[in-house]
């Protein structure tokens, strides 16, 4: 059933489901400072999702695909200036400038409220204010938190609906007084009388504030992924990172996958789960479905951006992914690649800024060998393979996402829902390197295991915008994810290992992992996908004790015997290429360390500083 739409500020019409009146006192604050011409609380209905979707087609934000080819799935094509998430428009603006730390833009809370209340007044002219009430994480699981994000962008409503739990259910978990984190959004581009609307409104001026002392979100000016998604970065990560360093947990940004080992001689195989934090567009999703190239093995998905982790009673760390769907980078992905995500996509997607097919589908380089002859890119020009070799023109931005639910995912796992979350066996971290990092390393214990991560490095890529393919520090590839000081939180996760031995429960295990080596002529050497499977083998092998491996300056490593080769002509040199450490490339990195701990020396924890001074002493031997 269709809400009745009130028309008017004042109109707060909140359903009689709604029994939370901090929640409707906060949503009449906000409506009578962005003067919205109707308000309008999302029930999570597929009904809704369909009617908001057809608005959007009716108003050229959106067009429905071939329904024979793509069924009940949109493509929308973004302004061009709003195609990423902006890093140096994001904000952590806690008290205390250092709480924030030197890795976040900061600016002093009472400052940036002044600076936004002229923006937001009045900013939702002529719109409607969507109620869109969430949960991360399953409802009502103990490691779950609600949002609800107030915006004027119905593309966010139905993003929203597939990325969240949301929906009139959250209203009931949340009741009369439960906690939620406030999320205010908009694109900034209030319409006066009359006024045309274009089909993706957004407004030069961008920004993405976090409160971290009393966790709200407030986002500006773009209606783009993260940058108005607010449950994705701003609150599962950002936000969220300070609530676990609070209450003693951890807000990530992993995938989580489940391995299980082939069954032998009747027995069923053993499974373990893994959380990976790769920075953005480094094939998480690729890995959080990966088809193992070993025979015998099964992978299946919990989750391909985010995991909440918390302590569990046997002292051991439980993962949930607080996401209930996948905004993924569609360029690069195809059957190859990623066929588990390519069935995903079969139906019920939102694309953004893929390339449109003249038969009314959608294509993305590397969606095929062969580009279709003719297209309409993600501008609305014509294209072909002519014009792109000429100009060099994309058919899709590089940073074009498909928008599904989670359950399309033909390997999700069957516990991905679990309000208990799924123990954690080992954390991986790995970064997009062309030289000098091997490709896979085994901390020898937890602190050089948090040594690894915190040190980690990255090229960057169209995920963020900004230049690209540069080598840029990306500790646990949250750096633009971090809701407070980057070296406190090294030090949280140092506790959190404490804490796990003191519960007398067994930590999981570390790794750092690199597929990104290039040979002399820049290709990469490690074949990756599928193939990730023989280091996954590996590492689940080292967990139950059963793979040797070899001890070096930073942890120990397999040699090429220890990995499994079975269908895959992979050389001794190749190996090589991939795993040597060179001297000189390690000084220069360790000097990388070295400046690192300097800009982040406030509160640096001793321990790691005292990891790299062993390390460099090992390193000169
Ligand atoms: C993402 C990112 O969208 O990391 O997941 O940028
Ligand atoms: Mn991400």
């Amino acid at each position: 059933m269709n809400q009745p739409i009130m028309k008017g500020v004042a109109a707060i019409n909140a359903p009689a489901h709604v029994k939370h009146q901090k929640l409707i006192n906060w949503v009449a604050e906000m409506a009578a400072l962005t003067k919205p011409d109707t308000i309008y609380w999302c029930d999570g209905s597929q009904e809704e999702y369909d009617r908001l979707c057809a608005q959007m087609v009716a108003a050229g934000t959106m067009k429905k695909l071939n329904e024979a080819k793509r069924p009940n799935s949109y493509l929308a094509c973004s302004d061009p200036t709003d195609v990423a998430r902006v890093e140096d428009r994001t904000y952590i603006c806690s008290e205390k400038k250092e709480d924030a730390g030197p890795t976040n833009n900061w600016m002093a809370p009472a400052e940036m409220r002044a600076t936004l209340n002229p923006l937001f007044d009045g900013c939702m002219q002529g719109r409607t204010m969507y109620v869109v009430p969430f949960s991360m994480g399953p409802l009502g699981s103990p490691i779950a938190h609600i949002g609800v994000e107030l915006s004027d962008s119905p593309y966010v409503a139905v993003n929203m609906r597939i990325m969240t739990r949301m929906g009139k259910a959250v209203f009931d978990v949340l009741g009369s007084d439960g906690d939620f984190v406030p999320c205010v959004h908009t694109v900034g581009a209030p319409l006066a009388a009359g006024q045309q609307d274009v089909a993706w409104p957004c407004n030069a001026t961008k920004y993405i504030v976090h409160y971290p002392e009393t966790r709200e979100i407030w986002s500006f000016g773009s209606g783009y992924g993260g940058n108005a998604l607010l449950g994705k970065k701003c609150f599962a990560l950002r936000i969220a990172s300070t609530m676990g360093r609070d209450q003693g947990w951890l807000a990530e940004h992993m995938l989580i996958l489940g391995v299980e080992s082939p069954a032998v001689n009747g027995q069923p195989g053993k499974k373990h789960y893994v959380a990976a934090a790769f920075p953005s567009a480094c094939g998480k999703t690729n890995f959080a479905m990966l088809i193992p190239a070993i025979k015998g093995w099964k992978v299946t998905t919990i989750g391909d951006d985010i995991a909440w982790i918390k302590p569990g009673q046997d002292g051991r760390l439980y993962a949930i992914n607080p996401e209930a769907g996948y905004f993924g980078v569609a360029p690069g992905t195809n059957t190859a690649t990623n066929s588990n995500c390519m069935a995903s996509l079969t139906a019920n997607t939102i694309f953004t800024n893929v390339a449109l097919t003249d038969d009314g589908d959608v294509w993305w380089e590397g969606m095929t060998k062969e580009a279709p002859a003719h297209l309409i890119d993600w501008q609305g020009k014509d294209w072909t393979p002519a014009i792109a070799k000429e100009t060099g023109a994309k058919a899709a931005h590089p940073n074009a996402r498909f928008t599904v639910a989670a359950t399309q995912n033909p390997v999700i796992d069957a516990a991905w829902d679990d309000p208990a979350g799924v123990p954690i066996s080992a954390f991986i971290f790995g970064g997009r390197r062309s030289t000098t990092v091997p490709l896979v390393t085994e901390a020898r214990n937890w602190v050089e295991g948090v040594y690894m991560a915190a040190t980690m490095g990255s090229e960057t890529t169209a995920a963020a915008a900004g230049q690209q393919g540069v080598v840029r520090r990306d500790p646990f590839a949250m750096l633009p994810f971090m809701g407070y000081n980057m070296s406190d939180y090294f030090q949280h996760w140092l506790d959190m290992g404490k804490k796990i031995a003191a519960a007398g429960a067994k930590q999981p295990a570390i790794f750092c992992v690199n597929w990104f080596r290039t040979d002399e002529n820049g290709k990469f050497v490690w074949p990756g996908f599928g193939d990730n499977m023989r280091v996954l083998k590996w590492m689940l092998d080292r967990i139950e004790g059963n793979a040797n491996g070899v001890e070096n300056v930073f942890g120990i490593t397999p040699t090429f015997g220890d990995l499994n080769w079975d269908g895959l002509q992979f050389t001794q040199e190749q190996f090589n290429t991939i795993t040597s450490i060179d001297k000189a490339a390690w000084e220069a990195e360790l000097k990388l360390h070295t400046e690192l701990f300097e800009k982040l020396a406030y509160h640096l924890p001793a321990e790691l500083e005292a990891t790299r001074v062993a390390l460099e002493k090992r390193l000169a031997a």
